[in-house]
């Protein structure tokens, strides 16, 4: 939708007028003595001063509520008015509630402000798809998705055969999104560069688009919308994906009528089977897509993000390199192939170590446990949550680290593998596992709605990591020896794009 001079003149005055009403109505309405509890940053200090802290450096603000007010709940002034912040310990009593009354998906919604941007959309046949057939099938699908991650790098890298700048953002989420999408929609869709770019745009139009709107007051957002670029896109990018999903299912049921149907295994079969085995008669084409486009969301940036800061982690301590590649080696010989499977990923115990103390350093959120009381919430200590509030939990203060870890502010890439062999291997061995979301690790969150995709995103990273390090060597560009500091916006932790890495093919002896 192109718009006229005069449109954008309007919209940019009602803009800026509503954006004045905006925050002259979250001053008001939202005090954040609205909860009887401690304000991080004091209750004097300017309301907005927090809020723009909160954005910029909520690491450092949450660090800063844990010293102040250790095991007492707290909150902090955000841009969306006060948030509560709970201390670890609260993660006992949240996580008893069910879905229904403590919703992250709702919380997550919010933030976002997810009837517009389409993503306060929670589908028990997306869920059901990923957490039962997605990880019931996982096993099978380990030489696919490899395959795809070594097409990837074989056609989108530059040969590397000296040292080369490779820009991991854009690079990465081809092949994450490509390595996804094999399992996601199948053979050939995975490789269509507008699928992939259509599953990958969403995302980064909700937050942004999402973010542009709340700057209008909540009264013109139902019009404002049609004026923020990212938001219109997002209409588009839910029809784009229907017409790019159109050819494959209509083969689907070409050969269905035909009786030449084969066997189809991945997430487009399992959320038409889950459709007809629930009797969901509004699950359609549409809503196919709309669900494609979600677990994309969910699925993609993370999972990319998580390889990145591994990699940063990687090239900053480089005396890892030579016992990760040994330890791929090894199991790969022992396997007798050079393709992994699943058992030998599930072998790759000093790569499971290090992906998960590179994510203790750099979670995806200091936050990770975020619900929305559905209905009115009393905390074990009898600290009542009303229905509405946002309530999450500090989950990423390391000096709460358990004293066997050792020093949780150091890099320690085999932690975990030490942790998982020395002293009581039966139980330490699953507890210590990259995909084990437990009280003291919560970068997966917590309890039965915990990432149900992170086996894939665990299965994935491995796949990408084993490929880079066994067939390149990296560093830092200009002699750079440490990683390069991440940079927060509001609780999600971001890496530093402008850091460049170089990658050098391995000669092969
Ligand atoms: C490294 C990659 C990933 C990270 C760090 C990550 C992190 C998270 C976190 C922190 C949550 C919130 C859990 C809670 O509040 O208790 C979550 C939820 C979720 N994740 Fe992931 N995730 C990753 C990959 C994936 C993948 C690959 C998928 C899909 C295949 C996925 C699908 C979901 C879904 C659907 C939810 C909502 C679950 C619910 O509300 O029941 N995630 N993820």
């Amino acid at each position: 939708m192109e718009l006229s001079h005069n449109q954008i003149v309007l919209a940019s005055g009602a803009a800026t007028l509503s954006l004045a009403l905006g925050i002259v109505l979250v001053k008001k309405l939202s005090r954040p003595d609205e909860f009887k509890v401690p304000l991080v940053g004091g209750e004097d200090a300017d309301i907005n001063a927090l809020k723009l802290r909160y954005v910029r450096e909520a690491d450092v603000v949450l660090q800063e509520g844990y010293e102040k007010f250790r095991n007492e709940i707290f909150q902090v002034a955000t841009p969306d008015g006060p948030r509560l912040f709970l201390p670890r310990r609260y993660a006992h009593d949240l996580k008893k509630y069910k879905r229904h009354e403590a919703s992250g998906m709702k919380a997550l919604a919010d933030r976002h402000i997810g009837n517009y941007t389409t993503i306060d959309h929670e589908s028990d046949i997306m869920l059901g798809a990923i957490k039962m057939d997605l990880n019931r099938n996982l096993g099978l699908f380990v030489g696919d998705v490899e395959e795809e991650i070594r097409l990837c790098f074989d056609t989108q890298f530059l040969p590397c055969d000296d040292w080369t700048p490779i820009d991991l953002h854009e690079q990465l989420l081809r092949v994450v999104a490509q390595a996804s999408a094999r399992i996601f929609v199948g053979a050939p869709l995975c490789r269509n560069d507008e699928w992939l770019e259509c599953s990958t745009k969403f995302a980064l139009d909700v937050m942004t688009g999402g973010e542009k709107l709340k700057q209008w007051s909540p009264w013109l957002r139902p019009v404002a919308q049609w004026f923020v670029p990212e938001m219109r896109r997002i209409h588009g990018d839910h029809q784009r994906a229907r017409d790019l999903l159109a050819p494959e299912l209509r083969r689907r049921r070409d050969e269905e009528r035909a009786g030449v149907a084969v066997p189809r295994n991945d997430m487009i079969q399992w959320m038409f089977d889950r459709a007809k085995k629930t009797g969901d008669t509004s699950f359609d084409d549409k809503e196919l897509a709309n669900l494609q486009m979600l677990t994309a969301t969910a699925a993609i940036h993370t999972t990319r993000l998580a390889i990145i800061h591994a990699l940063y982690d990687l090239a900053a301590h480089p005396e890892y390199v030579e016992p990760l590649r040994q330890e791929i080696a090894a199991v790969r010989a022992e396997e007798g192939s050079p393709v992994l499977k699943k058992q030998t990923l599930t072998a790759l115990r000093k790569l499971d170590s290090f992906m998960k103390e590179s994510q203790r350093h750099s979670p995806p959120s200091v936050a990770t446990f975020q619900r929305k009381a559905m209905v009115p919430i009393t905390l074990s200590d009898g600290f009542h949550i009303p229905a509405g509030t946002i309530a999450q939990v500090n989950t990423n203060v390391l000096d709460e680290t358990p004293a066997e870890w050792g020093d949780p502010h150091a890099f320690d890439g085999f932690r975990f593998y030490k942790l998982r062999t020395e002293n009581n291997p039966e139980e330490n061995s699953h507890k210590f596992q990259f995909v084990s979301p437990t009280y003291d690790s919560m970068q997966f969150g917590y309890g039965n709605d915990a990432c149900p995709g992170r086996w894939f995103a665990g299965q994935q990273i491995k796949l990408v990591l084993a490929h880079i390090l066994s067939n390149y060597d990296i560093k830092f560009a200009d002699g750079l020896k440490e990683r390069p500091k991440n940079f927060m916006f509001e609780v999600n932790v971001m890496a530093d794009p402008s850091a460049v890495v170089l990658f050098k093919r391995i000669e092969k002896k």
